[in-house]
């Protein structure tokens, strides 16, 4: 049993890096109604290799624009604010979740990977369910796993007793986490975001993407971060060593009004966005 206190878990959260200067930046100017799209470019453009990843980003099969977009200026307008901001994002916290979690048995880059496409399934989602907010669904969809960074430190040498757990106790993964270490990724990831300054929403989505019933916020948000991760570990992708043992909420497929046949046609659907490794390869 390692059981950590919630001062050791507070000292974790606190050598998670700040955001980059930059995106704090970017997320100031793009709130401000008076910020002009050259305000924007001034900010992206000073670091070349997220310019590189910006770019790269917004001409991904996602975006699905018919031309090249060659300048952060043309993104800015064709993509806009809310956009680039939550574009520059994922660029700015690909490091940090592209490392090994190997408490989770993730390799370099699945934990990102898996992230990624569950961000992009999010905002498809909330396309299809013509969500005002499709930003910030993909942003919450971005970070719902980011706790795992932060507790991959305490679960690396007793993954064992959390997977032991599961097998021989029939619970979800998240509740053998608890048991063991006192706490889960979701309730340590909703820490960062709420360490980053990100909106109550978005923490809480972060917080309940495994019960999304406990919403009350954005319960609609919550509910399109859980079903995404869920489809994005039916198609396989970052599974890890939780894999597929958490239970998939009935109550927020509702909430979406989708039923199984809609979650495997939009998964078929998905397959060629989620094949383009332009979104991935930053
Ligand atoms: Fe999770
Ligand atoms: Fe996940």
């Amino acid at each position: 049993m390692v059981r950590i206190g919630l001062d050791q878990v507070v000292a974790v959260v606190n050598d998670i890096p700040a955001l980059p200067q930059i995106m704090i930046r970017v997320m100031k100017l793009t709130e401000d109604p008076d910020s002009t799209v050259q305000d924007i470019n001034n900010v992206i453009t000073q670091d070349q290799a997220l310019t590189a990843r910006v770019l790269r980003l917004a001409n991904s099969a996602y975006y699905g624009f018919p031309r090249r977009i060659n300048t952060v200026t043309e993104a800015t307008v064709l993509l806009g604010f809310q956009t680039i901001r939550s574009i520059v994002l994922a660029a700015s916290v690909n490091d940090l979740l592209s490392k090994e979690v190997s408490g989770y048995a993730l390799a370099p880059g699945e934990l990102w990977r898996h992230s990624q496409a569950t961000a992009i399934t999010a905002r498809y989602l909330a396309r299809v369910l013509k969500m005002k907010n499709a930003d910030q669904v993909y942003t919450a969809g971005l970070l719902h796993d980011i706790g795992k960074v932060v507790l991959n430190h305490y679960l690396e040498e007793n993954y064992h007793e959390v997977t032991d757990k599961v097998e021989t106790e029939k619970i979800s993964f998240l509740q053998a986490e608890s048991e063991v270490l006192a706490f889960d990724h979701a309730m340590v990831g909703a820490k960062v975001a709420d360490k980053w300054n990100l909106p109550p929403e978005l923490v809480e989505a972060i917080a309940f993407h495994h019960a999304p019933e406990k919403a009350e916020l954005n319960p609609l948000l919550t509910a399109v971060v859980h079903v995404a991760d869920a489809m994005v570990m039916m198609m396989g992708i970052g599974l890890g060593v939780d894999g597929l043992a958490y239970p998939l909420s009935q109550p927020a497929l509702d909430r979406l009004g989708l039923s199984p046949a809609d979650i495997e046609r939009m998964i078929a659907g998905l397959t060629d966005i989620l094949a383009d490794e332009n979104s991935f390869l930053l």
